[in-house]
């Protein structure tokens, strides 16, 4: 298998990247934050909204893969709610669940804290044989500055990748590992020994799942790029070392500035990302200041 990944292809498919199409939305106005993805959404309560109107936001979660909701007060209930109108919330195995609500993870970063919950690219929970679909995180509380989520448009990784690579990876799978992310090693103990939320893992939940290096999307029958440095461990029937040269390649070449962009929190703005094509990265450049989230996953399909 080629490990060279030529850095002129990239430029010469990213001058011919599909952008997401323009559209007019009815219930909502959807601002785009780049041009390769990511979107802010004002005007919809998420509490009132009418089919419909939930309808068009899935149709903007397709078009733009991460959008940033503004302008809500969820309670909880509330919150659980909307996530089921998307699909069935589970609970995630590996974070003790807010008290009173199995749906809901707490993620909080007390001023003392130096652990970043989710501070390195990757694609949610992809260790699982079905990994979530979705993704939705609630502002509680957050610095005014910094913090940021960062996202990369997996469509255009694996698009603008060079054709002789596509052909040798298209059809290869990959092995993604909870060890590699979660167990030993994978988190200094001493920042650890400073985190308010932590991932609880043993080796008894230990679990890793076979996926397509490029996954189709069941909406939308695009492909995308579906490595990330967080789990995948080799690829399928390769060493862990025979496999290193050519995953880093990929790795670095999904996060190049192109397929990026990233959506600025505030107090009552809710995310909802489209895991299936995109990565995120929770930025740490807020040392000293308080931050709370409320997550809910959203259960997904086997990756094909
Ligand atoms: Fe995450």
């Amino acid at each position: 298998m080629s490990d060279y990944v030529s850095t002129f292809s990239y430029q010469t498919a990213i001058c011919h990247a599909p952008q997401f199409a323009p559209r007019a939305y009815k219930h909502f106005t959807v601002s785009p934050v780049t041009g390769a993805i990511g979107a802010d959404v004002e005007g919809i309560d998420l509490t009132t909204a009418s089919d419909e109107a939930i309808a068009e936001l899935e149709q903007a979660l397709t078009d733009h893969l991460a959008l940033m909701i503004r302008d809500q007060t969820l309670e909880p209930e509330q919150q659980i709610a909307f996530a089921r109108r998307l699909g069935n919330p589970f609970p995630w195995p590996y974070a003790k669940q807010m008290d009173g609500y199995p749906e809901i993870t707490e993620l909080i970063q007390e001023p003392r804290d130096k652990y970043a919950f989710g501070g390195t690219w990757h694609s949610d929970s992809c260790n699982f044989e079905s990994p979530p679909k979705f993704t939705m995180l609630y502002c509680v509380e957050c610095p005014s500055v910094g913090g940021d989520t960062g996202f990369s448009n997996q469509y255009l990784a694996w698009e603008a990748l060079d054709a002789d690579l596509k052909a040798e990876l298209d059809g290869v799978r990959a092995v993604h590992s909870a060890e590699l992310g979660y167990g030993t090693g994978s988190q200094d103990p001493e920042v650890l020994a400073n985190a308010t939320t932590t991932v609880q893992y043993s080796a008894d939940q230990f679990n890793e799942a076979l996926h397509p290096v490029a996954r189709t999307h069941p909406v939308t029958g695009r492909k995308a790029l579906y490595v990330n440095d967080s789990f995948t461990a080799s690829f399928e029937g390769k060493t862990q070392a025979e496999s290193l040269p050519l995953l880093k390649k990929l790795w670095a070449h999904s996060i190049i500035p192109e397929f990026t962009g990233r959506l600025r929190w505030k107090k009552g703005s809710l995310a909802i990302w489209d895991n299936r094509c995109c990565m995120h990265y929770a930025h740490s450049d807020y040392p000293g200041h308080r931050r709370e989230m409320r997550r809910i996953v959203i259960a997904g399909e086997r990756p094909e």
